[in-house]
């Protein structure tokens, strides 16, 4: 750094008409060298970026791969069409679950709750919920021997499409509901920080 810039300054010389030559001349070099800075910045900037990312994640901020985005109106799209496809038939084409769905079955299974206001999903934060998509209830809740219908997406459903299917529901929720989630994920995140 140092012998650079005594460089520079040599070659800007002593004042007078040499001098300003050399100086557009030192300007048009650093111009030809800008393609090059960037090839070096950008994955300076981007290494800079993911340990502020890790370092979010390790203090106990939510994990930006399960951070629902419900006003993304192109996740959105896929998510719906995913939910048509992956969770209409237990969860219900218009979220609605089904009946009874307090009640264990004779299997001694719980149906599966409603999506939307009236269930209990919009209670979880939202990396709760994206642990019970992608890996199940029994695995995502830490009970081993829980029985559930419910299937886990490992596998079927990449992380960006659950995400995207998550943040659907969310976005069906009355601005009211989607706040309390606001919240929820803001105490979840807090406590985890400490
Ligand atoms: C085969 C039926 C079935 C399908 C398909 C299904 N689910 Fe479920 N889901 C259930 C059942 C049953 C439960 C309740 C499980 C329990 O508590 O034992 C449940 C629970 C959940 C919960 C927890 C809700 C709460 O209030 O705690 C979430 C979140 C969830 N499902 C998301 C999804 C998503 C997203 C899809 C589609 C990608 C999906 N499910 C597809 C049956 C299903």
């Amino acid at each position: 750094m140092h012998a650079e810039s005594d460089a520079f300054t040599a070659r800007a010389g002593p004042a007078g008409r040499g001098a300003s030559d050399s100086l557009i001349d030192g300007r048009s070099g650093l111009q030809s060298m800008t393609p090059r800075i960037a090839w070096i910045a950008t994955p300076i900037v981007l290494a800079l970026v993911l340990a502020g990312v890790a370092f979010l994640a390790s203090n106990g901020g939510a994990d930006p791969a399960s951070v629902l985005r419900p006003d993304d109106a192109k996740l959105l799209m896929a998510g719906e069409r995913i939910y048509i496809e992956r969770c209409a038939s237990c969860h219900g084409a218009r979220l609605e679950g089904q009946p009874e769905w307090r009640t264990r079955g004779p299997d001694g299974l719980l149906p599966a709750p409603p999506h939307d206001a009236s269930g209990h999903t919009w209670h979880h934060a939202d990396d709760v919920l994206f642990r019970i998509t992608k890996y199940g209830v029994a695995k995502a809740a830490n009970l081993a021997d829980y029985r559930s219908a419910m299937p886990g997406f490992e596998g079927v459903l990449s992380d960006e499409d659950i995400l995207a299917v998550l943040s659907w529901i969310k976005s069906r929720w009355p601005a009211s509901i989607r706040r309390q989630h606001d919240e929820i994920n803001a105490r979840q995140a807090s406590q985890s920080a400490r």
